[in-house]
């Protein structure tokens, strides 16, 4: 591929036709891969979620984890990379055309349902050298989605009608992600909460954390929840969010 060819950050692209899971896959395998890998697979028959789900494999997706190899695990620092991921696919999609929003603290959503989540897997020693690997799941051109998951999930092509070029989205994934990564490593989420505060579709809005109702506020410095409760601010660094429209 040519812009792997170009790039000062991805040196390889590993394509496999099945595999597990992308996140299993590259945190078995890692010792052999450089800084920075992306392995794509076509098909996942294990495909993980955040919180031991499952992640429905959907013909014609996108299921990809970039590895990158750290020098310093710094979790305070790392974890916000999440946010910067799901902000740089939004930011794909808008690029696009299309009207999709961040559900904090990574899920992408089109038209209230869920196209894309991110699931991200840090191995290594803290304080120490490590790694992380930033699983990407975009339900992309598969024209529905199963029965069992319809009223929370939907694809682009279900929503917009149209096909898209997964390559072509994925390079320009990959590009945005390598054009602001220097951003994020310098300034940090910061520098991407305006960006990141204007797509969340939880501001403003009650949620469920832990089956607790709260009105979410604000997105701090670092990407973390600001909730209100009873006139108490509260912070939310993970967690489930369910939203109440
Ligand atoms: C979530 O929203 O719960 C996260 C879903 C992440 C799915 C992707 S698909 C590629 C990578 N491999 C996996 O097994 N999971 C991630």
């Amino acid at each position: 591929r040519d812009y792997i060819q170009s790039s000062n950050l991805f040196k390889e692209f590993i394509y496999i036709d099945e595999v597990d899971s992308t996140n299993t896959y590259v945190k078995q395998n890692q010792q052999h891969f450089k800084n920075a890998t992306v392995v794509y697979a076509e098909r996942q028959t294990q495909g993980r979620g955040r919180l031991s789900r499952r992640w429905v494999d959907l013909e014609k997706g996108i299921k990809m984890s970039i590895l990158l190899k750290l020098l310093l695990l710094d979790l305070e620092k790392i974890i916000p990379l999440t946010l910067f991921t799901g902000l740089v696919i939004n930011r794909v999609l808008r690029k696009y055309g299309v009207n999709s929003f961040i559900k904090w603290s990574n899920d992408i959503y089109l038209n209230g349902k869920k196209i894309c989540g991110i699931l991200s897997e840090l191995s290594g020693e803290v304080e120490g050298l490590g790694s992380i690997i930033i699983g990407i799941g975009i339900n992309v051109n598969a024209k529905s989605v199963p029965e069992d998951i319809k009223d929370i999930a939907t694809t682009l092509k279900a929503e917009t009608s149209q096909d898209f070029d997964r390559t072509r989205l994925i390079i320009d994934i990959l590009i945005e992600f390598e054009r602001d990564l220097s951003n994020f490593d310098k300034y940090g989420f910061s520098y991407f909460r305006d960006e990141y505060k204007s797509f969340c579709i939880n501001l403003g809005k009650e949620i469920l954390i832990n089956g607790e109702r709260m009105l979410c506020r604000d997105i701090g410095e670092n990407g973390e929840l600001v909730c209100e409760k009873d006139g108490k601010i509260i912070e939310i660094s993970s967690g489930e969010v369910t939203i109440r429209f």
